[in-house]
């Protein structure tokens, strides 16, 4: 049967078919980019996880793989959940977690062990012959027995350390650090770190990485407190800035100290890694658990999508993101204006629903100002800035089907000025604001025919610059 291409993203990666969710297994390996995904290849709904598998060279353009891990065996029987990739003796290893369930509840009959998978070829897969590699014996008193899944694996000095993802039994989501020296013998080290009743009552999908002489904890939490307009997802990814004390297996934090990753509506369990230009990626699910898919219906028969990778740095106690310089190889047709002043709103003579848009609003008196993107009849999206309470909001009450709701950030101007970079692929939209200050990425479902632009203002506006490129992958 011929299925419904209409909402499929251009630029970005999903499964070829079926259901993805969490990016797994993020790695550069022998001079390319490896990224597997939680997948269920056969219906658009999550189900029994594989693992899917694409390559690429520059994180842009994705060539898809067999499916590398399929779920069945003793250690696995029910999926094989989230983890990652690391190399060893040239070989690309995979670690990750079995799910099992134990009884006819599917909630709560469950147990989990972690796993490893190794490959010469990067492309097909062993699964070791005496996994687990962790069982449950293992487990730590003050963990749950059931939750203990998403294994990150990283080196340091002469030994390999394995964080999981965990929670205390109370309420207070958890990292459990394990060392080993080959992969295979795991022993456990600490709890790494431990949130309190704010920050969510179980931790997913940890990664840990160096930058500037820090470490950065990242964690997605299930049910995290909302505080102000933030968290307001039904989970949320976060991050902390602390130190590193290997030895003891301890990350010394400020537990208040978290931040969000992403702001918009759709990001969950991002992953990072290190490539050979020693920048520091992140990839994420760009979708959330619980919310509405238009394209699960019959028809489309997919659900899922990463975000473009972004390259992260650290300025000033914080985390910036911005997408990977890559993307811009795929520019094509530059449309350009400067020096425009709006009062009200203006439709750009350009169009498009997948391409980068770079604009600078110089503020002057203007109350609001911003963009209305795929717009149509009776649809938009709308990216705005509201002056009086220093507000950012992406509105996707009329971008079409599919899931509504407005998103709020605080941003300040800075001289007067706000710089969006807007990514618009189809059936997403990723705003990184002020160079990476703040990201906010969503899932839109607009019709095929709403592919106008405005920009507006209330009050006068200057437009320092727009510049517009369609994103063309052939
Ligand atoms: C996070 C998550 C992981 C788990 C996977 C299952 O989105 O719940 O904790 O390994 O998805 O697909």
């Amino acid at each position: 049967s011929r299925l419904n291409l209409q909402y499929r993203l251009k630029y970005h990666l999903m499964g070829e078919y079926g259901w993805i969710n969490d990016p797994n297994g993020f790695i550069y390996y022998k001079g390319k980019y490896h990224l597997f995904y939680q997948h269920n290849p056969y219906e658009a709904v999550w189900g029994p996880m594989h693992w899917g598998h694409a390559i690429s060279k520059d994180l842009v353009k994705w060539t898809y793989l067999p499916i590398a891990l399929v779920p069945g065996d003793d250690f696995d029987k029910d999926g094989c959940f989230s983890g990652s990739a690391i190399e060893k003796d040239d070989m690309l290893c995979l670690l990750y977690t079995g799910h099992i369930y134990t009884g006819p509840d599917k909630s709560k009959d469950y147990k989990q062990v972690q796993n490893l998978a190794y490959s010469k070829d990067g492309i097909n897969f062993i699964k070791y012959s005496k996994n687990p590699v962790i069982g449950e014996k293992q487990i730590p008193e003050e963990a749950s027995k059931k939750d203990f899944r998403d294994p990150k694996v990283f080196k340091n000095g002469q030994y390999y350390y394995m964080m999981l993802g965990s929670n205390d039994g109370n309420g207070h989501g958890q990292v459990l650090l394990y060392k080993s020296t080959n992969l295979k013998y795991w022993n456990f080290v600490n709890i790494l770190a431990r949130g309190n009743e704010n920050t969510g009552y179980n931790w997913e999908c940890p990664d840990l990485f160096e930058l500037q002489g820090k470490y950065v904890l990242m964690i997605s939490t299930e049910h995290i407190k909302t505080r102000g307009n933030d968290f307001n997802g039904i989970h949320s990814s976060i991050y902390f800035i602390g130190d590193l004390d290997i030895n003891k297996g301890i990350f010394k934090f400020d537990i208040d100290g978290y931040q969000q990753i992403d702001y918009g509506f759709d990001f969950y369990a991002p992953q990072t890694t290190s490539d050979k230009l020693g920048r520091r990626l992140m990839v994420a699910w760009m979708d959330m658990w619980g919310e509405v898919m238009p394209t699960q219906e019959r028809g489309h028969n997919w659900a899922g999508a990463m975000t473009l990778p972004r390259e992260i740095l650290m300025a000033n106690g914080k985390l910036y993101f911005r997408p990977i310089k890559e993307i811009e190889n795929y520019r094509k047709n530059h449309y350009k204006l400067t020096n425009l002043m709006i009062d009200g709103e203006k439709k750009l003579d350009t169009y498009g629903d997948c391409y980068e848009l770079e604009v600078e609003f110089e503020g002057g008196k203007a109350e609001e100002f911003g963009l209305k993107i795929r717009k149509g009849d009776n649809e938009e999206t709308i990216l705005s800035y509201k002056r009086d309470e220093s507000l950012f909001i992406f509105d996707r009450n009329k971008s079409g089907i599919g899931p509504k709701g407005e998103r709020k950030i605080n941003v300040a101007l800075k001289n007067n000025k706000l710089k969006l970079r807007v990514f618009v692929d189809v059936s997403s939209v990723e705003i990184f604001i002020n160079d990476g200050e703040k990201v906010m990425s969503g899932r839109i479902y607009p019709s095929k025919d709403s592919v106008n632009i405005s920009v507006y203002s209330k009050g006068e506006c200057k437009i320092n610059y727009l510049n517009k490129w369609d994103i063309v992958v052939d």
